[in-house]
């Protein structure tokens, strides 16, 4: 096992999917989204670069086969130098389904393992540790083990175990119970969506399978449009072999992690890449502080083809896309700025995403409010709640600015949502704008 050869899958799921990242999805698929300069999906592959063992990476999801992504897959050929391409599914099969689909193409003879990474999470991916671990349970059993990624989450933050997987842990690293999103608390380590699945997962999906056409059958599903290829990993293979002495789990230390379903996890997430270029080999692409150049504060990613003027003040945690351009006397912080738009003079941006060739006019203030993990608790996870209360109204969250987007000069956009190409004419607080 230890010279064979590694598949890495990542889920990038599809368009039906990342409604809470609207209207940024709308423009760009979620895994897609630049984050601190690179598509989130990016930071995946640079790592799976790093492991030697692994010799192909698939994107596996449902988005048809654009120029888009044909783009990106071969940027990242080129790039990283790497065996890539996209399997498309041929309709949402969940997190398992595509694993099963594809079986023959993944789960191929000369592989030893599949590393399966969903696109959404932000982490730096500790695979080789993952590796070893899955090498020592695999050299002592016979039924094949498999590695789920874990971390703590805060008892206190009673969202944060409801939207993940619970798993209960044994000394010996053994996952022995599992719950997908349970109501109440059943444990506090985490899924983080990333795993290392023997060859023999190909088994265990096949027999999901047959039970899933087996209770369609007996259950008679009235619904015609039952697909028992829809699978997911979480609830159909997890909560089963949990206790059967074939799933661990690693512990996450040394990094941050989340998941990136909100526009405000976004922002958090670039902080969090952009603070780890700083011990790697990413150091050289935050901007420095210098003669002639704009005033930096903390960790900030400037594209080289961006223009900043040398009067405005950037950081900490921001992101300036290519061909930006941004104006005298701005100050932008915690925000993302996509590709192409322009920051006129004197414009003040907080907490806010700026969509792709947006114009804000001078004088603007684009402010949004922070959606970070509580700092006074320890293993605080970001909440991706709905954009709204139960009695409709928005929860004051980042501002997003759709592509295409025109903000007047002189103007305030304040915890607000802006849809595509819209021209504001005047100042607003705490709406979508559509
Ligand atoms: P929420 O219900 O959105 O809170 O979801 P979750 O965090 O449990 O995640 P979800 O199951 O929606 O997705 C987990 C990962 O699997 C993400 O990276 C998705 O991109 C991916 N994914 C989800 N559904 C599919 C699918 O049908 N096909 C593929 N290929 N990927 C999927």
């Amino acid at each position: 096992m230890i010279n064979q050869k590694i598949k890495a899958v990542i889920l990038v799921a599809g368009p039906q999917k990342g409604t809470r990242f609207r209207p940024l999805s709308l423009e760009v698929p979620k895994p897609l989204f630049p984050v601190a300069g690179y598509p989130l999906v990016e930071h995946h592959i640079s790592a799976c670069k790093k492991v030697e063992d692994i010799d192909e990476i698939i994107l596996l999801g449902f988005y048809q086969l654009d120029d888009q992504i044909s783009r990106f897959v071969d940027d990242m050929k080129r790039k990283y130098e790497i065996n890539l391409r996209y399997l498309q599914e041929y309709q949402p099969l969940g997190t398992a389904g595509g694993l099963y689909h594809f079986r023959d193409q993944i789960i191929r003879a000369d592989a030893s393992a599949i590393i399966v990474i969903h696109a959404d999470i932000f982490c730096i991916l500790p695979l080789k540790e993952m590796i070893q671990l899955y090498k020592d349970k695999n050299q002592t059993s016979e039924n094949g083990c498999h590695i789920v990624l874990g971390t703590h989450s805060n008892k206190v933050q009673p969202l944060a175990q409801s939207q993940h997987g619970n798993m209960v842990i044994s000394k010996t690293n053994e996952v022995s119970h599992y719950v997908e999103k349970p109501e109440s608390y059943v444990s506090g380590v985490i899924n983080c969506g990333v795993y290392i699945f023997h060859p023999t997962i190909k088994q265990a999906l096949a027999s999901i399978y047959e039970n899933n056409q087996r209770s369609a059958r007996e259950e008679e599903h009235d619904n015609s449009s039952y697909n028992p290829e829809l699978m997911f990993i979480e609830k159909h293979l997890f909560s089963h072999i949990a206790g059967s002495g074939q799933l661990f789990c690693h512990m996450l230390s040394n990094s941050f992690w989340g998941s990136m379903k909100s526009a405000g996890s976004a922002i958090f997430a670039n902080k969090q890449y952009l603070s780890s270029y700083r011990n790697s080999d990413l150091q050289l692409e935050l901007a420095k502080n210098g003669e002639g150049k704009p005033e930096i504060l903390g960790d900030v990613f400037i594209h080289p083809t961006a223009v900043v003027d040398p009067t405005a003040k950037l950081g900490p945690n921001v992101s300036i896309g290519s061909h930006c351009i941004v104006g005298a006397g701005a100050r932008v912080k915690e925000s993302i700025i996509l590709d192409g738009a322009e920051l006129r003079e004197n414009c003040c941006l907080l907490h806010c995403i700026i969509g792709w060739r947006c114009l804000v006019g001078a004088w603007s203030r684009i402010e949004g409010t922070p959606q970070e993990p509580n700092p006074n608790y320890p293993y605080a996870l970001v909440n991706n709640e709905s954009l709204f209360h139960s009695d409709g109204k928005l929860i004051p969250s980042v501002t997003v600015l759709g592509c295409n987007v025109v903000i007047p000069r002189e103007v305030i956009v304040l915890n607000s949502i802006v849809l595509p190409h819209k021209e504001l004419n005047g100042s607003h607080k705490n709406q979508i704008i559509l």
